[in-house]
């Protein structure tokens, strides 16, 4: 099958594939045309390019009969961030319909070898592929329901790292308050996060007396969560990094009490859902989230290339 460099006219063709490829999913952002095109090169959570920090950046497709049946993408991560660090070589879109399958294990060796080129410390697949949203929803994941892309990366010498859940909440089904949290401290922390405008970015803290942050302070609520997703056809809450530091404070409610003060915030500012990623064997957090009107809507997946045996 014809191999070539991903042109920007390319464009409209790789996005119907895309549409198409996400039909599949329950839940997805719907990107627009406009973000497409850049979304398949840059790095994961990354949208301000003042934030985007990676090289040996390449696209290709595969064609049938002069029609684009197949996108792969991938780059160097050169400034990593607390989830993926400098030097990961990963991939980062995989677009194409199932019947093209092997237009993706034809093009997938391309994309590594250029990659490796750059002498990354790993490779990782993640994001475009796993990510439906082009966004910190679900980044680093592959639904089951796209087993066949999962399997096209095993076939190419990546291993599963990681299983997961993805859960999600629709709104209409829970309408709970804010609970009061004394003598803690809830704190409503607006921030940058991952290139998002601030303006879409909040979390929620809970603090202990003397209610101030720095050195000596006990946070015995860390969760911060956010990410309204700029031009999206639906604002959601991404879920992220949810935990109460100090364990003596775990089993008290106050995990449910802040994840109750997020969800209720989410919806006053117009988010329609909320989503979120957990270990398939994190039953505490999984209870909570069901209690809290969250729904399992997939299993999930993270590759990882398998390491060159040395001969
Ligand atoms: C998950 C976490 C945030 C929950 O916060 P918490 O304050 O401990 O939880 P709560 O006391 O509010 O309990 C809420 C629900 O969680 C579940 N739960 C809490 N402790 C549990 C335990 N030891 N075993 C089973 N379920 C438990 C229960 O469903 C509970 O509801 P219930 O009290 O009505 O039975 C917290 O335990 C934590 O920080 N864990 C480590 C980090 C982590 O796993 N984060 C989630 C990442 S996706």
């Amino acid at each position: 099958m014809p191999i070539r460099k991903y042109r920007p006219s390319d464009n409209e063709a790789v996005y119907k594939l895309y549409r198409r490829q996400t039909a599949s999913l329950p839940f997805h952002h719907n990107v627009r045309r406009d973000q497409f095109g850049s979304d398949l090169f840059t790095t994961r959570f990354i949208r301000n390019p003042s934030h985007h920090h990676a090289k040996a950046k390449i696209g290709l497709v595969a064609t049938a009969n002069n029609r684009v049946v197949a996108f792969v993408s991938g780059g160097l991560v050169l400034k990593g961030d607390e989830v993926v660090s400098a030097g990961t070589g990963y991939i980062q879109a995989i677009i194409a319909e199932p019947s093209a399958a092997q237009a993706v294990r034809d093009l997938l060796p391309r994309v590594i070898a250029h990659v490796r080129k750059y002498q990354p410390k790993r490779m990782v697949a993640f994001d475009g592929c796993m990510c439906p949203s082009f966004f910190a929803d679900s980044a680093g994941s592959l639904p089951s329901r796209w087993a066949w892309i999962g399997q096209c990366l095993l076939d190419s010498g990546f291993r599963v790292t990681d299983r997961g859940l993805r859960l999600v909440n629709q709104f209409d089904k829970t309408r709970r308050k804010t609970a009061k949290s004394d003598p803690l401290k809830l704190l409503h922390v607006k921030h940058e996060m991952f290139g998002v405008d601030p303006k879409y970015d909040f979390g929620c803290v809970l603090l202990k007396p003397p209610y101030k942050y720095g050195d000596g302070v006990v946070w015995c609520g860390n969760f911060y969560a956010g990410a309204f997703v700029k031009g999206a056809a639906f604002r959601s809450l991404y879920m992220n990094y949810f935990t109460i530091i100090d364990d003596t404070y775990r089993g008290k409610g106050l995990g449910r009490l802040v994840l109750q003060h997020c969800l209720y915030e989410a919806q006053q500012h117009g988010a329609r859902y909320a989503s979120l990623l957990t270990d398939v064997d994190n039953f505490v957090a999984q209870n909570l989230y069901q209690s809290e009107g969250f729904e399992v809507v997939d299993n999930t997946h993270s590759f990882e290339l398998k390491k060159e045996k040395k001969r």
